[in-house]
């Protein structure tokens, strides 16, 4: 393994490109090879053996075309299996992410905060269990998007009106709720970010995880 070996990365389809994004003007001189596994999206719908199968297999191609590191830009993947990934590949730096809850409350109280991510990661216990370190304090509602990773995958993410439509779908339940802040919990759903900023005005924060998984890639490197 060299420093200027590559930086692989890899999601169930372009969600990760978001990550992608951020990595590559947070460290710019570093090199990535990206794996978007858009024939077998989306994940957020599937099984945990489906998930691990995909991820070991992305892995292996990864490692074969020498990368020195890899990237799970995917929440649901990362909650599937990345303890059996770091298990598997004690030689490599493994990053995951997870919903970014944390910066949701940190310094806060009494917050009401909405994540949207997939129905996966929603109902993992790796989720409970960081829910459970925060929801004592503040409430948390969830909320599974499955239309948002449609949208991107299909490319019609470019069509205001059903990306609106879905967006409606997914947050109107929860407009009397006083939200403070909204989790993206999954890398697709940032592309979507400045919308669902429009739509619920600036007194609520949005957040994602992708600046926080930069910084612990710089951190790990
Ligand atoms: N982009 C993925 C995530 O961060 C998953 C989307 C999907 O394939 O369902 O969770």
């Amino acid at each position: 393994m060299k420093k200027t070996d590559a930086i692989g990365i890899f999601d169930s389809g372009l969600g990760g490109i978001s990550m992608l994004c951020t990595l590559s003007s947070y460290l710019p001189n570093e090199k990535y090879l990206y794996y978007g596994d858009c024939a077998n999206a989306p994940y957020g719908t599937k099984s945990r053996e489906e998930i691990k199968e995909r991820c070991f297999a992305i892995c292996e191609e990864l490692i074969q075309r020498g990368v020195k590191a890899i990237v799970i830009a995917c929440n649901t993947a990362t909650s599937a299996c990345v303890k059996e990934l770091r298990k598997a590949y004690p030689q490599l730096s493994i990053i995951g992410m997870e919903p970014a809850l944390k910066p949701a409350v940190i310094h806060k109280k009494n917050q009401n905060v909405l994540v949207l991510a997939t129905a996966f990661t929603l109902r993992e216990k790796k989720f409970s269990d960081l829910m459970s370190l925060y929801e004592h304090e503040h409430r948390i509602y969830r909320q599974p998007c499955p239309k948002l990773v449609e949208l991107m995958e299909s490319g019609d993410f470019h069509d205001p009106q059903k990306v609106d439509d879905a967006l409606f779908e997914y947050l109107t339940p929860y407009q009397d709720c006083n939200i403070h802040s909204i989790v993206l919990g999954c890398t697709h759903f940032v592309f979507f970010k400045k919308r669902i900023q429009e739509l619920c005005g600036n007194h609520v924060e949005v957040i994602d995880g992708n600046m926080g998984t930069a910084r612990q890639v710089k951190h790990l490197l």
